[in-house]
Parts: structure tokens; C-alpha cells; sequence
């Protein structure tokens, strides 16, 4: 049920439309990131076995600036592929945007709809085979109701990709919220408020938990939306692990990836073997919790998720005919300045973890073009003397450390 703060959200994002984008940028990138990257829902809620001559309908739900639907309408008229990107929102300055930049694009495979998610039902959209929520449940009134009504045009077979707060890297941000319910109470005019977050960031304390975390940089660099979404948001609550889980579970939902699944994993940070033997014994939400509790920077999490009972297959790792590809990698420059010690370097929100690699990284990764299948990469390897049996088990190394960073994923077949 709409409510005082769902009112004062509305006038939010049609006052300040979220993200700030300019239409003029389409010209210079595209701006791509999880969920909803096109790679991704092939893989994480296709498993890699939909066709990609099959058409895509896929909505999103709260679409906001257009961030998700610019890109998936992108990847999708360049890759040829049929369908349409639904683009959801109540918000009409939002839409102006978002339309602005798919005209700055040429692209013609989005359908602007605006109007409320809660609505969904009996709307007459959809079916739809992938909906993308993100960013948007943790905003309404009753999360788990805004998840049946997007359950409510999901087609048979198809998936989710949501992204929701989670509290610990959204450290000091509650706190600001809180003071500034004080100084500048929801009810007066979103102006006069920002003018307020503003004068308070430039004086608060520099032992106000926001000043010491880095890794949100919104009210930084956001604009005025930036500073106004984290902020003064009228409701936004933070969702950890287990309670993520929870909210799926009662939605009749499973997820297949919690993105990046390697930053789940608490044994990407522990290597005492006395810890191994007891995070062993963890179930995998207890080991998913755990590794959000020990890092402490989790500010967000993004899960790919399909109706329980509808689990895709996994992706076809022993096909040959199976096509890996890299997501926003190149093979060849990736295999070329692999680190001599066998291991890769990444961050995760200032967290540095180094990934071990199986020998033959270099080789497989400079072969993966998004072509090329597996069997191919195999007989290439062949012939240069790589047995079958090094190839798989270098290839199951390999996979355990890319898929798990969510960047080497197999492609739709043809
Ligand atoms: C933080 S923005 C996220 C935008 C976009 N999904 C993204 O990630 O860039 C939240 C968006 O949800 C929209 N929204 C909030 N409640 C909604 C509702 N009940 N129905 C439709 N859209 C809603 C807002 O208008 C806003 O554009």
C-alpha cells in the first residue's frame, strides 16, 4: 500500500531521477555492470542452454536513468538478438532520460511503460522471460509483495536479477540518515532538504562513520541524486545475507548466483586449515553469511535467482561444443599480463584477494573469443601437446576462478 514515505519516493526520484545521466554521454560508453548484463542472464539464469535465436522479453522494473535497459537493448541489437527490453518506472522524468539516451543510441527494441511495479498484476505486460529489479525492492513499502508482483509476469523458465542494500558496506550511511530526520524532516520540499545534506556532509565530524568509508562515493560524486538517494532516501533498508535469503525463499525463489559467487566464499580469505575444516561444515548460506560478515564491505548484493523447481542445468562446462567467452575481458590481453606467480590479482570494494591459477591459464584464455568452443580450444591445445585429461582438469582450475568472478561464462547457443 502506497504510504506517506512510498509518496515522498515518488516526488524523490521525479525531482532528482536516479542515476544522473546525460544523454550526450551515449556517444562515449556504455555504461555496463551486473545485473542484467546480457552475458550474465545467458549464463547465470539460462544456464547456457536457451537458444540465442529464441527472442528475450525482459522487463525492468523500476528501469529509473535506464542504466540496466541501455545496456541490455545494446548488447542485444549488437548481438543480433531478437525481443524487447520493457523499461518499467513511475517516475516520468526518469523516462525522458532513459529515452533520450536509447534515441542518442538508435535503438528501437524499448518499450517505455511508466507506471508502478505494484501494478504489475493484471496489467496485461509480460509475460516477460527476465526481469531485472535493481535497486528498487529495498525502496518499497512491502518488499516481499513487490517481489510477487514481479513473480506475477515472470514467464515459465525465466529469472530474476535483483540488487538490494546490504548494511555492513553501507556503514555510516543509516547514521546520516538518521540525523538528517532530524534537521530536514521528509515532509519539507526535496530542495530545501538537499541544501541541508549538503551543509551537514560539509560539517559533520570526522568520526562520522561516512567520512571513514571510502567505498560509497554517491553523495560525492552522485550530483544532487547521488547525495539525495543516499541520504535522504524516505525508506531504504538494508537486506543482509540471511535475510536476502529469507526474502527469496518466501517469494518460492532459488538463486543460481550470488555476484561475484568467489566473494561468498570464506575460504577466499581464510586459509588456516583449522578455519577450512569449520567453514567446511557450513552450509551454503551459513559460508555465504559468514564471508559477509568477516569482510565487512558488502554495501550491496546482486543474485540471479529462477523459481525454486526451475533450476537450470548447470552451464554445459563438458560440452565441447560449448563457446566460453569473457565478460568486459580480452582473452589474449588477459593470458598476456597474467602475474608470473600464477595468480591474479582483484579487489572487491578495497578488499585485495589473489586467485590461483592452473597452468595452462594463459593458454585457454588467450583461445577465448566468444567463438572459439571448447572442443576447439582442446584440439588447438592438442596439438601443441596438451593431453585431454590436463586440458579438462586446467579448464575445471580455471573455471573455478573465472566463473566465480562472474567472467568466464558460456555463451547462448546459436
Ligand atoms: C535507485 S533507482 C534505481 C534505478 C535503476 N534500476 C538503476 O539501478 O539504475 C529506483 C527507481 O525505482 C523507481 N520506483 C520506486 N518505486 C517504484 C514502484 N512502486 N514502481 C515503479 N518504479 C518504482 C523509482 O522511480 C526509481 O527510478
Amino acid at each position: 500500500m502506497p504510504d506517506a514515505a512510498d509518496r515522498q519516493l515518488a516526488a524523490q526520484y521525479e525531482a532528482y531521477p536516479y542515476p544522473a545521466r546525460d544523454p550526450r554521454e551515449e556517444a562515449r560508453r556504455l555504461v555496463v555492470g551486473s545485473p542484467s548484463h546480457l552475458r550474465e542472464v545467458d549464463h547465470w539464469i539460462f544456464g547456457a542452454r536457451r537458444p540465442a535465436s529464441v527472442p528475450l522479453r525482459a522487463l525492468m522494473a523500476g528501469g529509473g536513468t535506464g542504466d540496466g535497459t541501455i545496456m541490455l537493448a545494446q548488447q542485444m541489437a549488437w548481438a543480433g538478438r531478437e525481443g524487447s527490453v520493457t523499461w518499467l518506472d513511475r517516475s516520468g522524468t526518469a523516462r525522458r532520460i532513459a529515452e533520450a539516451r536509447a534515441a542518442a543510441r538508435g535503438l528501437s527494441n524499448i518499450r517505455f511503460v511508466e507506471g508502478s511495479i505494484l501494478d504489475l498484476p493484471g496489467s496485461g505486460l509480460g509475460p516477460f522471460d527476465y526481469i531485472d529489479c535493481c535497486g528498487v525492492l529495498h525502496h518499497l513499502p512491502d518488499p516481499a509483495a513487490g517481489l510477487r508482483a514481479l513473480l506475477s509476469v515472470l514467464a515459465p523458465g525465466g529469472g530474476l536479477g535483483l540488487m538490494v542494500y546490504a548494511p555492513h558496506g553501507r556503514t555510516g550511511v543509516y547514521m546520516l540518515q538518521d540525523a538528517l530526520r532530524l534537521l530536514a524532516p521528509a515532509e519539507e520540499p526535496p530542495a530545501a532538504r538537499l541544501e541541508v545534506a549538503r551543509r551537514l556532509w560539509r560539517q559533520a565530524p570526522e568520526t562520522a562513520w561516512l567520512r571513514r568509508n571510502p567505498w560509497l562515493t554517491d553523495h560525492l560524486s552522485g550530483g544532487d541524486a547521488g547525495l539525495y538517494d543516499l541520504l535522504l532516501n524516505p525508506r531504504d533498508v538494508a537486506f543482509t545475507v540471511p535475510a536476502l535469503q529469507a526474502l527469496l525463499e518466501g517469494a518460492g525463489l532459488t538463486a543460481t548466483c550470488w555476484v561475484e559467487p568467489v566473494r561468498y566464499d570464506p575460504d577466499t580469505y581464510l586459509s588456516d586449515p583449522r578455519l577450512r575444516a569449520r567453514t567446511a561444515a557450513l552450509s551454503p548460506l551459513g559460508r555465504a553469511a559468514l564471508a559477509e560478515a568477516i569482510t565487512g564491505n558488502m554495501g550491496i548484493h546482486i543474485v540471479y535467482c529462477v523459481r525454486a523447481g526451475e533450476t537450470p542445468a548447470p552451464p554445459p562446462w563438458d560440452d565441447p561444443a560449448a563457446v566460453p567467452a569473457l565478460r568486459e575481458w580480452d582473452g589474449p590481453t588477459i593470458a598476456r599480463n597474467l602475474p608470473p606467480d600464477g595468480t591474479l590479482p582483484v579487489a572487491f570494494d578495497g578488499l585485495q584477494v589473489r586467485l590461483p591459477l592452473p597452468r595452462l591459464a594463459g593458454a585457454i584464455l588467450q583461445r577465448v573469443d566468444g567463438r572459439r568452443s571448447l572442443g576447439a580450444i582442446a584440439d588447438e591445445l592438442a596439438a601443441r601437446g596438451v593431453s585431454r585429461e590436463q586440458f579438462a582438469r586446467d579448464l575445471g582450475q580455471l573455471r573455478h576462478a573465472l566463473e566465480r568472478l562472474n567472467r568466464l561464462l558460456l555463451a547462448a547457443p546459436a
